[in-house]
């Protein structure tokens, strides 16, 4: 980057409302622009050309994965997969030192964390941009196309009603930061002991956000735009079976969603757990929205790259 500042990107609390809607409104119209063009063709700018973004994966990923490498290509850059267990970091070598020395040799890093300091550790030490593909904590990328969906569904999420129910996990956190960010009623059904993390819920009561955390399910998702779940297990969780058995109470099935608004619609980062946290009829039923959730990880991402690489909203 030539003359901007380092721009992260982090946390949806790290970054101004103002740019985060510009993101899923760039991140759309570069979705219409491909609406007829082939599966694996450069975006017409080619904004990435010449650069290369290392890919960094602590832990497994699908979706993630799939969609920086290909928005990248898509936007004419270069990209690279590297686990963390097959790197110097796994026999000792400091998060600092790789990141300095990555700073070198590529245009910027999408990390996938088991820990958040990892994240952290990673921004502090680069000369270039980071940005967070889900730690332990939070999954921001996974919530600017949750945004870009909702509003190609159901127009501006702003004043409108999201539920949740379930575990109190990192998608949750980052859905708590968006209803802040994004200026929406966000209720949360967790059971106890799985409500989500105390720190973010004190800076959405600080920044006035509606945010609203409640033990039962059906409250929570009274008249609802959209109804969300993630797994009941996430990745580095311990005690599978007693979770399970916490959280059973909070599956969205169709008896569920009935309690929403009649025309809501269901979201769910997936992987699902289908039987657990979702039934096969509501996540292959016509309120579910999940498929269209996961392209936008693709386009809603490709503007966080411009913006991050570019210094530019464009
Ligand atoms: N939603 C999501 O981040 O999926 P992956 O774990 O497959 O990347
Ligand atoms: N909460 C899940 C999300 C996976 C995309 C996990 O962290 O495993």
């Amino acid at each position: 980057m030539t003359g901007a500042a380092l721009r992260h990107f982090l946390d949806l609390d790290q970054i101004g409302p103002d740019v985060l809607r510009n993101l899923t409104d760039r991140g759309l119209a570069r979705k219409k622009a491909r609406k007829d063009s082939p599966l694996g063709a450069v975006d017409h700018d080619a904004p990435l050309k010449g650069h290369v973004v290392a890919l960094i994966f602590e832990k497994p990923s699908t979706r993630t994965r799939v969609s920086f490498d290909v928005g990248i290509r898509q936007l004419g850059g270069d990209t690279m997969t590297l686990s963390a267990a097959d790197m110097q970091l796994g026999r000792g070598e400091t998060i600092s030192d790789t990141a300095r020395v990555l700073s070198r040799y590529v245009d910027a890093i999408m990390l996938r964390s088991t820990d958040h300091t990892h994240l952290l550790e990673w921004a502090a030490a680069s000369t270039i941009p980071v940005i967070n593909g889900l730690t332990n904590k939070t999954h921001p990328c996974q919530l600017m196309a949750d945004i870009m969906t909702f509003e190609e569904y159901k127009g501006p999420i702003k004043d409108r009603i999201v539920a949740w129910s379930g575990d109190g996990n990192n998608v949750a956190a980052s859905w708590i930061q968006a209803a802040v960010q994004f200026e929406f009623e966000l209720r949360l059904a967790c059971p106890p002991g799985f409500e989500p993390d105390a720190g973010i819920l004190d800076w959405a009561k600080q920044k006035e956000g509606r945010v609203q955390v409640v033990e039962d399910p059906r409250i929570a998702v009274d008249n609802a735009d959209c109804v969300i779940t993630d797994t009941w297990v996430s990745m580095g969780d311990k005690d599978p079976d007693a979770r399970r058995k916490a959280l059973s109470p909070y599956q969205v099935n169709a008896s569920l969603m009935a309690c929403a608004a009649k025309d809501a619609i269901f979201l769910h980062c997936l992987p699902a757990h289908r039987g657990e946290e979702v039934t096969d009829e509501v996540i292959d039923g016509p309120q579910s929205a999940v498929l269209d959730e996961a392209e936008n990880r693709l386009h809603a991402q490709k503007a966080i790259l411009v913006w991050c690489l570019l210094g530019r909203e464009e």
